[in-house]
This record gives structure tokens, C-alpha cells and sequence, in this order.
């Protein structure tokens, strides 16, 4: 009898300490997004893989760019990541336990084609392979993005973006892809955030390669989005029932203090933020008109590009992280318009990110008025905040007052018509946040980079007591 009430005491006790994440109100909000919704987490190959040399890889732009030094918070590097080379199957089963349905990854091309094109590295295509099949026994779909940041080095060394011959490099590569995993996996993405990689890698010489000039960006940019089309086509072609796709960053842009007299600097920002690489795969060609800078462009383009740029995307991914608010100047710069989140006395993240549940919304209604755009995704969302583990827990509330801000956004504007089908969290792990090293933490899982051990967050587990069928 003792030993029964005992038991009983405890289980009572256990059940009355488990902590509840989520509201009714929440559940609600949730529920309302409807059963076909597609909730996912995205990831990137070098922000979480390590194994940089390992299994037959050759460098890619990002393991150069962060061995040179100097370049990246505290000289960190992806060489061990969050070591998902080797824990694939604890994260995946991690993702499953949060009740995610779709895991979005990117290949390292350099893992698949060690040399840029030709030979075929098996253990690389293996490795994959085995990514897929553990997401497939786990009952999660497997959605792979082609390019997340990461050319091989060798290619590099041939000009990377800038040359032209990455248009057929990269339709190789993709082939390879389409080839070994297209009987699996029936969800592809060509490029993350095209706009990202060429202006911080091509333009500012922020992010990897860390080159710099207006010519070097216009040629890496009309070459992406050839590649883009090419890509695209390639993927059809090789995998007929694929439902293809491609991710753009975007962020709403707004006049400061709402004047008019901004307009032209908002029209500018707009077209290189938001519309330079969709607009051309529609058929529209680059957004000069708004941006006349972008007149350059035209000096790389050989007669038939403007036929060649164009591709149906069957869905359109959406990454939102900030709005963005300008004025006008004398010299009309790009960037040099923008009033910083700081400046305006705005609530931001730990990255200077503004937080603004509406912008995500507003990008919503922007995408879906184009003609020629069936299907959206929100392929990225998520907020960076300085995470502590205090007795084996960390009390992320405000990760969850971000997420529960932006889907309400996100519903509102589905119920608004806007054929918004999913919704994937940046990101499930803490990792490796590019140039600013391991600082900022996106993830609902928290990693202890000197042990690797993971650690669900409370944001993890709203979203885990919210997607529980
Ligand atoms: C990128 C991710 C990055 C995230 C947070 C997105 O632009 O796709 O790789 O980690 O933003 O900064």
C-alpha cells in the first residue's frame, strides 16, 4: 500500500511539474492553419556538418574563406559544425520527436563532385543517401536544397559565380543530384537566398569568396539566374514528378517615417532586395526601371538570355528575417539608405535584426501578386536569442512570442487567399551563423559546442506539444 501511494505521489508530482509550453489559444492558431499544412525546419550543409575534409570532400569557398583568418567572429569555422556528418540519425530523430514533418538540407556540392564537375565522390552521394533513408524511416519528408552558399573551391579558383561556365557546372551538378535522389525525394530547391550569396560574397566581400566590385556582382548575379533556370529545367527533365522550387530572402521595404519623398530610394531597395531574381524567372527581365544601376547587367547578357532566364517554379520559398526602412540621399546608394533598426529604437534580435511580425505578412502579399507565382513557402523563419541552459532547460519564451507573432501574420494572410502551404523554423539545431561565428543561436535545439550535446528548448517543445497529432 505504501509503496503505491508512493508511486502514485510521484507520477502525480511528475505530471503536475511537467511544464505546458503552449496555450489553448495557441493550439488554436495552430489548428487553424488546416491538416495539409506543411510544417518543417530548414538547414544548411556547412552550418551544420563539419566533416570538412572527411569522406572524400574538397574544400568548398566557405572552409577557404574562414581558414584565411580574420574574417569570421573569433576565427571560428564549420570544420566540426554541429557534427550532423556524424550525428545525422540523433538530430533527425530529434526532428522527429518536435513532430516536424519536412527536413530541409542542402547537399555540399563539394562532397558529391570533389572537383567541381566530373568524377563522382560515392562516399559523398552515400552520405546523402543515408540522410534520406533515416528521414524516410523516421515518417519525415526529406526536402533538399541544391545550393545553400557552398562552391567548391576548385571552381572558385575559376572565377566561381563570375564565370559563365558555372551555368553548365551547376546544371552538371544538379543532373548528378536529380539522378541519385530523385526516386526519393519529390521536393527540390535550387538556390538559398540568391540575392545573399552574390551581394555579401560577390558585392561587399562580406561572406565567402569575400570578393568585392559592382562588376563582379552583376556577373555573378545574371549567372545565378541562368543557373537558376537551367537548373530548374534539368531537375525537371530528371525527376518528372518533382515539385521544384527555389528560395529568395526577402524583407519588407518601407519609407521612413512613412514620407513620400522616400519613395524612389524605397523602389530601389525593393527591386535589389526583393525582386532582382524572381523577376527575370518570370519573364519580366531585371528590375531596371526602379533600379537603373542594374543597367550593368546588361553588358554580361548574350543574345537569348532574357528566353533563358525564364523557368516555372512550381513553389516559391520565402525567408524573412527583417523589414527594412529607407530615405532618400544625394548619392543614391543602395545599402547607404537604409535607417538602422538601432537608430529607430526598435525591438531587434541579437544579430541587430528587427523584429516585425507584420513584414512577413506584407512579403506574403507582395509574392503572391505576381502572375506566375501558384505556390509559396515560408522556407525560412526564425530568430537568434541568447540562450542559457539552466538545470538541463532553457527558457527560450521569447523565441516562442516570435514564432507565435509571425505565423499569426503568416494565417492572416492565408486566410486572405494567399496559397501559403508551409512553414519551416530556422532552424532545428543551434550552428554555425556564418560570419558571425557561433554566436548568434537560431536554433530549438541548444548545442554545447565543447560536447555536441543537444539540449530541446522550450521553444522546441511548444512546437512539439503544438504539432502532436
Ligand atoms: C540563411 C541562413 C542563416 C539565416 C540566419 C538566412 O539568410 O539562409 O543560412 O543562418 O539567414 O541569419
Amino acid at each position: 500500500m505504501h509503496f503505491i501511494v508512493t508511486l502514485l505521489s510521484v507520477v502525480l508530482l511528475s505530471q503536475f511539474s511537467r511544464a505546458q509550453f503552449s496555450t489553448e489559444s495557441d493550439q488554436h492558431l495552430i489548428e487553424s492553419f488546416g491538416p495539409d499544412f506543411l510544417w518543417g525546419t530548414s538547414c544548411s550543409a556547412y552550418q551544420i556538418e563539419g566533416a570538412w575534409n572527411e569522406g572524400g570532400k574538397s574544400p568548398s569557398v566557405w572552409d577557404e574563406f574562414t581558414h584565411r583568418g580574420g574574417k569570421i567572429y573569433q576565427d571560428q569555422h564549420g570544420d566540426t559544425a554541429v557534427d550532423f556528418y556524424h550525428r545525422y540519425k540523433e538530430d533527425i530523430r530529434l526532428h522527429k520527436e518536435l513532430n516536424f514533418k519536412v527536413f530541409r538540407f542542402s547537399i555540399a556540392w563539394s562532397r558529391i563532385l570533389p572537383n567541381g564537375t566530373g568524377e563522382i565522390n560515392q562516399e559523398g552521394i552515400n552520405f546523402y543517401h543515408k540522410v534520406i533513408d533515416e528521414c524516410l524511416a523516421q515518417g519525415i519528408e526529406p526536402w533538399i536544397t541544391l545550393y545553400h552558399w557552398d562552391i567548391p573551391q576548385v571552381l572558385e579558383d575559376q572565377g566561381g559565380w563570375t564565370n559563365r561556365a558555372v551555368v553548365e557546372w551547376f546544371t552538371e551538378y544538379t543532373r548528378v543530384c536529380a539522378r541519385a535522389y530523385g526516386s526519393k525525394v519529390k521536393n527540390w530547391m535550387v538556390f538559398n537566398e540568391p540575392a545573399a550569396f552574390t551581394s555579401l560574397g560577390y558585392l561587399v566581400g562580406y561572406h565567402a569568396p569575400g570578393k568585392r566590385g559592382i562588376s563582379k556582382f552583376m556577373r555573378a548575379t545574371h549567372h545565378t539566374c541562368l543557373a537558376m533556370a537551367e537548373s530548374g529545367r534539368m531537375i525537371r527533365k530528371t525527376v518528372p514528378d518533382a515539385r521544384i522550387g527555389t528560395n529568395f530572402s526577402c524583407s519588407y521595404v518601407e519609407s521612413f517615417d512613412g514620407l513620400k519623398k522616400h519613395d524612389k530610394a524605397v523602389k530601389r531597395m525593393d527591386a535589389m532586395l526583393n525582386r532582382l531574381f524572381i523577376e527575370p524567372s518570370l519573364g519580366m527581365g531585371y528590375p531596371m526601371a526602379d533600379f537603373p544601376g542594374l543597367k550593368r547587367i546588361e553588358k554580361y547578357m548574350l543574345p537569348g538570355d532574357a528566353e533563358k532566364l525564364k523557368f516555372h517554379f512550381d513553389f516559391i520559398g520565402l525567408q524573412n528575417y527583417f523589414r527594412v526602412v529607407v530615405k532618400r540621399s544625394l548619392i543614391p546608394l543602395v545599402w547607404g539608405n537604409q535607417v538602422k533598426a538601432e537608430k529607430r529604437g526598435v525591438p531587434v534580435n541579437e544579430m541587430g535584426f528587427e523584429i516585425y511580425p507584420e513584414g512577413i505578412y506584407q512579403v506574403l502579399k507582395q509574392f503572391d501578386a505576381y502572375p506566375g507565382v501558384d505556390h509559396l513557402i515560408i522556407t525560412e523563419n526564425g530568430v537568434c536569442v541568447k540562450d542559457e541552459v539552466e538545470r538541463g532547460a532553457v527558457h527560450d519564451q521569447s523565441r516562442i512570442d516570435f514564432f507565435r507573432a509571425y505565423l499569426f501574420q503568416v494565417l492572416k494572410a492565408k486566410s486572405e487567399g494567399v496559397p501559403v502551404e508551409g512553414y519551416f523554423v530556422w532552424t532545428l539545431t543551434d550552428n554555425f551563423e556564418w560570419s558571425e561565428g557561433y554566436r548568434p543561436r537560431f536554433g530549438l535545439i541548444h548545442v554545447d559546442y565543447a560536447t555536441q550535446k543537444r539540449t530541446i528548448k522550450d521553444s522546441g517543445y511548444w512546437f512539439q506539444e503544438l504539432l502532436q497529432k
